[in-house]
């Protein structure tokens, strides 16, 4: 076996390790920088190693340049982005992946359209084309496709989230959709087998699905409601990933195969975990347009009364509690509360309190988040229940304390059919024998409905800005 395989082999191994740590936060980190080693070693192996036809490659300052500029940015904008606008910028590299996939498709093709141009005038050759097969120009032709939907998509996903694209549909979109797929997938059907004869104006034909499977991820994403996008996202990032499979095909590269079908397998299960944990199918997601028609629909019913509650009595009732649960939401990340909560869960262990936090597998804006922005404040992932566990304790919990939630302790998810989030899984903060709720006001969360829980008797509102209200909470605790 030579160098380079075994390279491939092993950087494959490194993605498959990388991948299975990341799904476990304490092991997360190291498993992304294994991950990371395993692609640098393939991209190395692949610069000084690789050889076509006994050349390697020498087109050394193009690719040094590409590496170094690509590198910085992407740092750059790593570093620098809120964990807030995380969705976007995964978004946005997702849809530079895609675009990478459909640039190899194009170059491809322009390298099977010279050598078949060269050998036309030879027909003693017979048309021969080193490399030359219908699954060859298949397989362009898919990565074209899917590259360009993954990119097109992504951009108006991360145009969406930032605010600068709007929700966009007409009449019968989704049809026009459905027959621009079919016109895409018969002109990709058609082209390989059209190939050799109409060498002169197969790039038209080549460039027509180019600019439709565009419109396509354009028309796909646009009608879609913009809370709904990371599900969007993953869906798309599994695109990628198997446009970037072509790839690997294209070159007989093992690593790149192994990687897109692992982005592909990866971000398949990802979206439809996501879609099972707010209950709703893909389909649904895809043409339900739920956060747009949500925030609509969001009808204000007759809900009696709310009690509030101070900071002074909110101190109290949680410094003489045996355990308290912290439940944290989308809020809390907005307020980038989460070192404040970690000090109120020091402060109050230190007296004794056992304190929780129940973590829902959507709460926030992308999967993960409050593991994430927990992590990011050291707080100790033997505290962090799942949904089920935390549901299980509830009920011996003294007080619940909601930071920034909303839909994911809303009841109306098990008690009202109406409700556009029944059905979906929820945190049972009501089991408890008191609740505190803190956000800034009464408008509702992400799904544009009011919460119940807002209502009931033993649930108290506490209103302010997480962080501010969690300092000053700190406060009054060590004042007791
Ligand atoms: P939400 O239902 O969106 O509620 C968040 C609440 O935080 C809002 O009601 C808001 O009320 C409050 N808030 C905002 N800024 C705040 C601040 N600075 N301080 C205190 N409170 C603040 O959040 P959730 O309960 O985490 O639920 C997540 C929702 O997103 C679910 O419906 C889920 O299906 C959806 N979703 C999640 C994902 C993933 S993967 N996580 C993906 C797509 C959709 P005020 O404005 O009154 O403060």
């Amino acid at each position: 076996m030579s160098l380079l395989a075994t390279i491939y082999i092993i950087s494959s191994v490194t993605f498959i390790l990388g991948l299975k740590m990341l799904s476990n936060p304490a092991s997360a980190r190291r498993g992304n920088q294994i991950a990371a080693i395993g692609m640098t070693i393939a991209i190395l192996g692949t610069i000084f190693l690789y050889e076509d036809n006994g050349q390697k490659l020498h087109n050394y300052v193009w690719i040094f340049a590409g590496i170094i500029i690509g590198g910085i940015v992407g740092t750059l904008a790593a570093k620098k982005v809120k964990m807030t606008a995380m969705p976007e910028m995964v978004s946005l590299f997702n849809g530079m992946g895609g675009a990478c996939a459909a640039l190899i498709s194009i170059v491809e093709f322009n390298h099977m359209q010279n050598a078949a141009e060269i050998l036309k005038g030879d027909q003693s050759n017979g048309y021969f084309i080193p490399n030359f097969s219908f699954g060859f120009i298949y397989i362009i032709c898919l990565g074209l496709v899917i590259g360009s939907i993954s990119f097109a998509g992504s951009i108006i996903a991360w145009g969406k989230l930032n605010g600068k694209i709007k929700d966009f549909s007409f009449k019968g979109q989704h049809i026009v959709n459905i027959i621009l797929l079919i016109i895409i997938l018969g002109l990709a059907a058609y082209l390989p087998i059209h190939f050799l004869e109409s060498i002169n104006n197969i790039s038209f034909h080549f460039y027509i699905i180019l600019f439709l499977a565009i419109l396509y991820g354009i028309f796909f994403v646009l009608p879609i409601g913009g809370a709904d996008m990371p599900v969007v996202i993953s869906l798309l990032n599994s695109f990628t990933g198997v446009a970037a499979a072509c790839g690997g095909f294209l070159y007989d590269n093992k690593a790149m195969l192994t990687g897109g079908i692992l982005v592909g397998a990866a971000g398949t299960l990802l979206t439809i975990l996501m879609c099972k944990a707010m209950n709703r199918s893909l389909k649904n997601v895809l043409i339900g347009s739920f956060g747009a028609s949500a925030t609509s629909s969001g009808v204000k019913k007759e809900q009696g009364a709310y009690k509030e509650i101070s900071l002074s009595d909110a101190a109290v009732v949680m410094s003489y509690a045996h355990k308290v649960m912290i439940v944290p939401g989308y809020g809390l990340a907005v307020a980038q509360a989460q070192h404040a909560c970690h000090e109120l869960e020091k402060l109050l262990t230190e007296k004794g309190v056992e304190v929780k936090y129940a973590i829902h597998p959507v709460a926030g804006r992308m999967p993960g988040h409050m593991n994430v922005l927990l992590a990011e404040a050291d707080v100790s992932y033997d505290n962090l229940l799942e949904m089920e566990q935390a549901n299980e304790q509830f009920p011996t919990t003294d007080v619940v304390l909601v930071l920034g939630a909303n839909d994911v302790v809303n009841p109306a998810a098990k008690t009202d059919p109406s409700s556009p989030i029944y059905g979906m899984p929820i945190l049972d903060v009501e089991l408890a024998k008191a609740c505190i709720v803190n956000k800034r006001s009464m408008k509702p969360g992400y799904a544009g409905i009011e919460n119940d829980l807002f209502f009931q008797p033993k649930t108290s509102m506490l209103f302010g800005d997480a962080k501010k209200v969690l300092q000053d909470l700190i406060g009054e605790i060590k004042n007791l």
